[in-house]
């Protein structure tokens, strides 16, 4: 019998996080054969997932520089990945969500009319800027595609609304599926600085991330004037940070709350740790998408540090609220979860609008189907 030849190509550290439990699921079925091609474009926070998972990995375009452009990014990996498809001629290229690895990788397929699986499809915000340049990536990868695995109903009608209505599969999100594995009630940190933080620990903490390139300037400075503003007013209150290795991050987050004796800068901590970390924290204030996600299923509230989510879900199950990043709208939306205990009671209910662990699995059945059929 000939193997479907599956090829996952990915470079960042959130899409490591939700295809590697996928790839490790792709390992119980004999009719495939994986491998995985990674493009490098994050390297130390790529490679803590790939560890993590004990993942294979068959080729590494290794394209990260410093203070990379989305050009760069672009040229890179188009320029570098078309041999490794011309040698290994896969069935299908499997992308992820919405970087410009999943972009230009799809495009590379598609140039060699190899069909395209895009895991995480149909999540939209409608503004071409918001996030940038994700809402663009996920759409032109969302064109290209031929198979869609849509994490919700909602994700599936949004590219119903494109006319997209072929090979959608709502598989949920495979982050449950990673978060299924990484979090244990008896857990011992493995970053020094992070588990000497816990253990002296006294207060309620807040767990931050910001990182986007649109936050990128004024609304990251904003954002940290609200973190000192809030330490400054609640004695009881830490902040835990892991600072992003972007060094238009790193700079100005560094220089604006380096001082703060009740905010911790840390470096990038592993996906155990952060979800450990994640589910133990007060509340999380963040730009990210994946934590978005991760939280509300941890019974964690959330403030989004943007004007616009592609998350709905989370939103209108309100565990999830839009803070932005004016920094007087973040801190007076901290203060109530700070103050409010029936608010906070409300937002930490536990809610899972993304899955039940099980969407790797759904998204392998979609794909035998697609090739018996
Ligand atoms: C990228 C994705 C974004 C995703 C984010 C997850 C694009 C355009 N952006 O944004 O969608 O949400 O990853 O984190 O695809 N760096 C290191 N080491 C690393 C990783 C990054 O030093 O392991 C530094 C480098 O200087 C690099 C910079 O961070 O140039 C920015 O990385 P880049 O991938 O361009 O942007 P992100 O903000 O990480
Ligand atoms: N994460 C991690 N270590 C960190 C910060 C984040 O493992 O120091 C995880 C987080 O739990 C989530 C993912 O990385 O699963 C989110 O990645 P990121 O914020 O880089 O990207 P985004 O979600 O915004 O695309």
């Amino acid at each position: 019998m000939k193997k479907i030849k599956i090829m996952s190509v990915f470079g960042t550290r959130p899409e490591a996080i939700k295809m590697c439990p996928l790839i490790k699921k792709m390992r119980e079925y004999e009719e495939i054969e994986s491998i995985v091609c990674l493009t490098g474009q994050h390297r130390e926070m790529l490679q803590q997932v790939i560890d993590i998972f004990q993942i294979q990995v068959d080729y590494n375009l290794q394209i990260m520089k410093m203070s990379q452009t989305l050009h760069s990014i672009t040229t890179d990996i188009l320029t570098l990945i078309r041999p490794v498809l011309e040698k290994e001629k896969p069935d299908l290229v499997l992308v992820h969500g919405d970087t410009t690895t999943s972009f230009v990788a799809a495009l590379a397929a598609f140039y060699q009319q190899i069909p395209v699986g895009h895991v995480e499809a149909g999540l939209r915000t409608y503004d071409k800027y918001a996030p940038y340049p994700e809402e663009m990536n996920r759409t032109l990868t969302g064109r290209i595609a031929d198979l869609h695995f849509a994490p919700t109903e909602n994700n599936r009608a949004c590219l119903e609304k494109e006319n997209i209505r072929d090979h959608v599969f709502v598989t949920g999100n495979t982050v449950i599926d990673a978060l299924q594995t990484t979090i244990s009630p008896d857990y011992q940190y493995k970053d020094a600085a992070l588990a000497a933080i816990m253990e002296e620990r006294k207060g309620r903490l807040l767990l931050v991330t910001a990182h986007r390139r649109e936050n990128l300037g004024k609304p990251l400075q904003d954002i940290c004037g609200a973190l000192r503003e809030i330490v400054s007013e609640y004695p009881d209150v830490e902040v835990i940070y892991p600072v992003h290795l972007n060094p238009l991050v790193r700079e100005p987050v560094h220089e604006l709350l380096g001082q703060e004796e009740r905010v911790h800068l840390i470096d990038p901590i592993d996906v155990e740790d952060m979800h450990n970390l994640m589910d133990r924290s007060y509340l999380v204030l963040t730009d990210s998408g994946g934590l978005q996600e991760e939280a509300p299923s941890c019974g964690v509230p959330v403030l989004v540090l943007r004007d616009k989510t592609e998350r709905q879900e989370a939103v209108d199950a309100g565990t999830v609220v839009m803070a932005g990043t004016k920094k007087d709208d973040i801190v007076r939306l901290t203060r109530a979860l700070l103050d409010d205990q029936e608010q906070y009671q409300r937002m930490s209910r536990a809610v899972n609008p993304y899955g039940d662990g099980r969407a790797s699995e759904r998204i392998i059945q979609a794909i035998l189907q697609y090739f018996e059929g």
